[in-house]
Parts: structure tokens; C-alpha cells; sequence
């Protein structure tokens, strides 16, 4: 797996003026709306590097304002991608994990013909024990692009098929970019001795097959009889060394696909008996993740359906979500199927 490209030296507004040229419909409203989007992350890594540095300073009268921001660094991350998007002219309407109701472009800025869904901050409770965490986002055309009236709920609501792009960052040891507009999954990595976001990997590609799953076992006494029959399968060691696979369970979605889109293996939040419609979010994580994973040659369904074929019916709607290796994810399917 190469690692810095350093030849190159792509950063991701080079990349997406280039990629741009690929879509001769595209218009630099796209870039700049990624342009926005980046400077939105680059501030959320900041605020996230120096939550982290307020726990060490101790309690100070700015405990609280810090220990609001760490305790709520979600809501600070929400507000500082709104105040990033909301005046570009070129989104239409705007959703969050952390907003009941859909986002309006306010008054006086003009409506686009972009649509843009995000979760702000992934992996909340990972945030105070410094592991990493990241947002999570998605973008759509508008369904009438000549409009220049507010976006609807409908603009929203797109099967994850319409997506244009898709990407999250991950704010980990470093603070990384996985980025695809429909054509292949590029990781770009932030270097804050010159601010930029620099290509790292360049299209990459999931292994067909993986050695680790990746789920929550706390969950494991509600789980349907075919789910339990498929993590054993995994555990009980075969002869060409395929199995057993390794558990990995980090918490925070974007570090669990991270690894994943890497290494391969699978990644599964399924229904259980408590959870019908599992935890996570259609919208603004499942659909993203699964189209980031599809580019890169995996597989994301909800145990039986494609994950991006789905008609979404409501902003925060939750689904049971297999996402990976091809032949991991395919396998889980045929369990669930026996029963
Ligand atoms: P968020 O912090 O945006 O609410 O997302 C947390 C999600 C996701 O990141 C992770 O995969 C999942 O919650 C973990 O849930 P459990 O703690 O139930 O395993
Ligand atoms: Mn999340
Ligand atoms: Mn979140």
C-alpha cells in the first residue's frame, strides 16, 4: 500500500478542479462548495486537537466553555459547519444528525442547487478518552436544479444512489480525508505545517475478503439466531487459515470503516430485539459510508436489500447496516437467510 505520493504533492482543491473536469456539467460551484466543506473540517480538527489540550490544562475559568465544547464538541462541530455552508450559494438546505428538522440557507443568501446531510461529530462518547472520532457528510443535487426556492424535505430524502459525494474526515493521529464523487475513494491527509489537505492514497480498494468483523458482542444475547450462527462460523478456525477472524470494535463508525476500507473484513450494526431498525443513521452515516465503500469495490446492505437503494422516509431513520468485503458481507447474508 504506497503511502505519500510524494511526486505529486495533489492537494484536494488540485484534485477536485481536475476530478471536476471529468464532469463537463460541473460547474465550480462544486469545487467550491468542497472548498467550504474543507475549511468547515480543518476547523473541527483544530477544535478537536484543543479539547483534547483543555483536559490537560485543568479546571480554569474557561473550564466551562471547553468542557462545554469536549462535552459538547458535537454541537460546537454542528455550528461551525453551518457558519461554514450556510452562505456559499450552494446548497439549497442542509441536515444534521444534531438538527430535529432540516437546515434553511437563511435570508439574504441564495438557494444552490446542492444538497448537503452530515453527522458533525461521529463517535461522541470516544471523545473524552482521546480515541478518534470524525464527521461524517454527503452530497446531493437538488432534485430541480433550476429552482432557487428553499430545499424540501424530498431534496433530502434521495435514495443513496442520487449521492454526487460522499466522504468523512477522521481525526486520528493525523487528520485524514476519505473523499468520492463517484469515481474511486481518494484519502487525502492533512499537513498542518502548510494547511493543506495533500492526496495520500489514491483510489483505493477494499480487499474481497478480510480476517476481522467488527461489531458491538455487548449486544450478542439480542441478536437474531443467524447472526449468532455467522459470528461463530467466524471464530471457530478452518483449514486454509481463512478463519478464525479477529475482533475489532473501536465505537466510533468512521475509525470501524477506516479500518475496513483498509484492511478489509466486515463492519455490522444489526437489528436485535431491542433495536429493530439497529443504531445507525441511514442519512447521514450509512448511506455515506456504503457509497465510500462501494467506490472502493465493497458491499453495504441491510442484511438483505443494497443500503444505497433504499428510499429514505424520514431524516433520522435508523437501518441495520453490513458494510465491507465483498465476500465477508455476502456471507453474513446467507446466514441471516438460513436463520
Ligand atoms: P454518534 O457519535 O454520531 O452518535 O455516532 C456513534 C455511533 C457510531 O459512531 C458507532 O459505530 C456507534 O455509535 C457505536 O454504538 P455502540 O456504542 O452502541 O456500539
Ligand atoms: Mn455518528
Ligand atoms: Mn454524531
Amino acid at each position: 500500500m504506497p503511502f505519500l505520493n510524494t511526486s505529486k504533492l495533489v492537494t484536494i482543491e488540485r484534485h477536485i478542479t481536475e476530478e471536476g473536469a471529468l464532469h463537463p456539467s460541473a460547474t465550480g460551484e462544486f469545487s467550491r462548495l468542497l472548498r467550504d466543506l474543507t475549511l468547515a473540517i480543518r476547523i473541527v480538527a483544530r477544535d478537536v486537537r484543543r479539547s483534547g489540550l483543555n483536559d490537560v490544562l485543568g479546571v480554569t475559568e474557561d473550564v466551562n466553555v471547553h468542557g462545554e465544547m469536549v462535552k459538547r464538541l458535537d454541537i460546537h462541530a454542528n455550528e461551525v459547519i453551518i457558519r461554514a455552508m450556510d452562505h456559499g450559494g450552494h446548497l439549497c438546505v442542509m441536515a444534521s444528525e444534531e438538527n430535529e428538522d432540516l437546515i434553511p440557507i437563511p435570508e439574504p443568501y441564495h438557494n444552490g442547487k446542492y444538497v448537503l446531510v452530515f453527522d458533525p461529530l461521529d463517535g461522541s462518547s470516544n471523545i473524552d478518552v482521546n480515541v478518534s472520532i470524525g464527521t461524517i457528510f454527503s452530497i446531493y443535487q437538488r432534485l430541480d436544479p433550476t429552482s432557487a426556492a428553499p430545499g424540501s424535505l424530498a431534496d433530502v430524502l434521495q435514495p443513496g444512489y442520487k449521492q454526487v459525494a460522499a466522504g468523512y474526515a477522521m481525526y486520528g493521529s493525523s487528520t485524514q480525508l476519505v473523499y468520492s464523487s463517484g469515481n474511486g475513494v481518494d484519502i487525502f491527509t492533512f499537513d498542518p505545517t502548510i494547511g493543506e489537505f495533500l492526496l495520500t492514497y489514491e483510489k483505493i480498494k477494499i480487499p474481497k475478503r478480510g480476517k476481522i468483523y467488527s461489531i458491538n458482542s455487548g449486544n450478542s444475547y439480542k441478536w437474531e439466531e443467524g447472526l449468532r450462527n455467522y459470528v461463530r462460523h467466524l471464530l471457530s478456525p478452518s483449514d486454509d487459515g481463512t478463519r478464525p477472524f479477529s475482533l475489532r470494535y473501536v465505537g466510533t463508525m468512521v475509525a470501524d470503516i477506516h479500518r475496513t476500507l483498509h484492511y478489509g473484513g466486515i463492519f455490522m450494526y444489526p437489528r436485535d430485539t431491542t433495536s429493530p431498525n439497529g443504531k445507525l443513521r441511514l442519512v447521514y452515516e450509512v448511506n455515506p459510508m456504503s457509497f465510500l465503500v462501494e467506490q472502493a469495490g465493497g458491499r453495504a446492505t441491510d442484511g438483505e436489500r443494497r443500503i444505497l437503494d433504499l428510499e429514505p422516509t424520514s431524516l433520522h431513520q435508523r437501518v441495520p447496516c453490513f458494510i465491507g468485503s465483498e465476500e465477508d458481507v455476502l456471507e453474513v447474508e446467507r446466514f441471516l437467510r438460513e436463520g
